[in-house]
Formats: structure tokens, C-alpha cells, sequence
């Protein structure tokens, strides 16, 4: 800590903050667009950008215009994208086996991206939501969810998107030990490059809601919840034995989700395991921002860029945000 603070009159901390030179060289976290990664919802067809109603601003992209987007992110500093498939509903079914097709629309885009972009990252999200007939992210099977037949399942998912060409793939499941499978499965299928971005702390949260409809898992999900396998936001320290298991399984990178109201957690698991530590502004919180800001009530461009501060101070060493490109552009500009 700083010692030697001297006490008012001879201190006075206004003194750093009255002109705007000073204030940029004292500010001690920032925001650039190398801290944002860029999540991006996929769908079948051709030159169509359909709107989430609940997320203004994002929209399902077909495989070409997520190429003018991913271009953009790029040409914006913009590290990676983040893939998320919206099937159609006569791919889902009871077991979600889409997800392990090679061929799936997840696969298809991401070979289009890495040959139509080849130096920005590509992460795979490794879950069952978008393929099952349920919107749960695992086999279900009498009113559970079955963790070992799930990661079964996942090992697999994560080796086809590998192959397609996510450079990093994405467990957003919450099965235990499954970090470790997809790690010996890519391992065994010759592609220990792939990189492994473990959501290590991802809560069973309400602030989901607008990604579900998004992927168009909400209707499937109804009422059922996910917290038999997600966090309970009641636990902290829980997440720190989450990030342990899952560093010790071959996590390359770990994640909190949410983002704003986990403020603690990002900093605790940065603080503890010093490990680059990627922090999930979801749907929701976006949508509060976009919501207030359309009702005049705050200014969303700061807003939203406040709350991406804030999860850097906690100790977050990059973001996933919907905003990302609209942040990268104002940051440039
Ligand atoms: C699904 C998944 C979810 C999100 C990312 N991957 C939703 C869920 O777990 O129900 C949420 C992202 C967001 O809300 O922006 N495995």
C-alpha cells in the first residue's frame, strides 16, 4: 500500500483530478478494445440480420453477414468472437445430438470465419441448450439431468468444433469433470493447440433471459430452471473451487458470468489464481443498459462503458460484451 499519505491541507486529492491530462495519467485500469471479445448469434439462410427483440442493437446473423461482422471486430482490434448457434426447431431434439454433427450451423460458420478471417480468435460454445428439445444443456432424462452421459456428449461437440476451426472451445455447461474429458478428447484427436475457455463460475442467473430468446431456448425451457448444475448466487468461495477444479482439469482461460452484479467473484478469482480471468457481461445486463437508455433515464454509451471499467478494475483481463463493437468504434473515433 502507499504510505507516507500526508493529511489535508497539505494533501488534497483535487488537485489530481482537475485537469484532464492528470487524470489520464493517474487512471489506473482502462478499456480497449483488445479487452473485448465480440459474442455473435448465428442462424441458417442468406444475407439476413434478424433482430432480438430484447437486445437492441444484436441480431441473428447468417454465416455472410457474421463475416462483415467478424471483419469489422477485426479491423476494430476487436481479439475474438464468440459463436452461438440459433437452430432452428426442427434440429432439436430429446438428446441434442445436432450438437455433434460436423456439419452443424455452429461448424459451418466457423469454417467460413477462420478462412474469411484467419488471425481473430474463434470460441466455440460446448453445450446442449440450442440442440435439445428441452433448452436444458444436458441429457435429461426422468426430471434430471445426467452429468457423465452429458459429458459424453460434450467431448465430442467440443472435437467438431475444434476441427471446424474455434481455435478455443467453450464448456458453458456446469457438468462436473468435463474440462478434463474435452481436454483428453481433443488431446487424443491431435488437437492439443485448441484452447480450452472454462465459464468456471457461471451462476444460475435471471440476467440469461434475452440470450434464451436469442437462441430460441427460452420456449423450449419454459418454467425449468438450471440450478442443478449452474451456481447458486448465494455462493462466493464456491467459485473459487470451481476455478481450481477446472484449472487443474486444463482450463486454458477461466470465466465468470454474469459480469456487473459478480463484481466480487471476478476479483477473487483473479486475486487467488492470477490466471486470465474473462468476465460475461450477459444479455440482461445489456438490455438494462439499452432499456433505460431508450427511456431517456441514463445515457447507455456511458453507461455500458462504465460497467466494462468496472469489471477491469475487479480484475477481468478481457469481456465478453454484446457492445463490444459499438465500444471498439468509440474508442477509436
Ligand atoms: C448456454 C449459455 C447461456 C449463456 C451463454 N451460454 C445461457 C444459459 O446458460 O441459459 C448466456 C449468455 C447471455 O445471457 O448473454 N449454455
Amino acid at each position: 500500500m502507499r504510505t507516507g499519505l500526508g493529511r489535508f491541507p497539505t494533501t488534497r486529492l483535487r488537485r489530481r483530478r482537475t485537469a484532464d491530462w492528470v487524470r489520464r495519467v493517474a487512471a489506473e485500469h482502462a478499456v480497449t478494445p483488445a479487452d473485448l471479445i465480440l459474442p455473435v448469434f448465428v442462424r441458417e439462410g442468406t444475407d439476413t440480420a434478424e433482430p432480438v427483440a430484447a437486445m437492441p442493437g444484436v441480431s441473428r446473423l447468417t454465416i455472410d453477414r457474421a463475416v462483415l461482422a467478424a471483419r469489422e471486430a477485426h479491423a476494430h482490434g476487436i481479439p475474438a468472437l464468440a459463436l452461438f448457434p440459433c437452430e432452428p426447431v426442427r434440429v432439436k431434439t430429446e438428446d441434442g445430438r445436432e450438437a455433434t454433427n460436423p456439419d452443424n450451423l455452429l461448424c459451418r460458420a466457423a469454417r467460413t470465419l477462420k478462412d474469411a478471417v484467419p488471425e481473430l480468435g474463434l470460441i466455440g460454445d460446448v453445450a446442449l441448450d440450442p440442440y435439445t428439445s428441452h433448452g436444458q444443456d444436458g441429457i435429461f432424462k426422468q426430471g434430471r439431468i445426467l452429468n457423465d452421459e452429458t459429458v459424453a456428449v460434450l467431448v465430442e461437440q467440443a472435437r467438431v468444433q475444434a476441427e471446424a476451426g474455434c481455435c478455443t472451445v467453450a464448456p458453458s455447461d456446469m457438468m462436473d469433470g468435463r474440462i478434463g474429458a474435452v481436454r483428453r478428447r481433443l488431446d487424443e484427436a491431435g488437437l492439443s493447440e485448441t484452447r480450452i475457455l472454462a465459464y468456471s463460475a457461471k451462476y444460475a442467473s435471471c440476467y440469461y433471459g434475452p440470450f434464451r430468446e436469442a437462441v430460441g431456448s427460452a420456449k423450449a425451457l419454459g418454467a425449468a430452471d438450471k440450478r442443478t448444475y449452474q451456481m447458486d448466487p448465494a455462493n462466493g468461495s464456491e467459485a473459487l473451487h470451481e476455478v481450481a477444479l477446472d484449472l487443474a482439469e486444463g482450463a486454458d482461460l477461466v470465466m465468470v458470468k454474469p459480469g456487473l452484479p459478480y463484481l466480487d467473484i471476478i476479483h477473487r478469482v483473479k486475486a487467488q489464481f492470477g490466471v486470465p480471468t474473462l468476465a460475461y457481461q450477459v444479455s440482461g445486463e445489456y438490455a438494462m443498459v439499452k432499456a433505460a437508455d431508450a427511456q431517456g433515464w441514463l445515457d447507455g454509451d456511458k453507461a455500458m462503458f462504465e460497467a466494462l471499467l468496472a469489471m477491469k478494475r475487479a480484475g477481468a483481463d478481457a469481456i465478453l460484451t454484446y457492445a463490444a463493437l459499438d465500444v471498439a468504434r468509440r474508442l477509436q473515433g
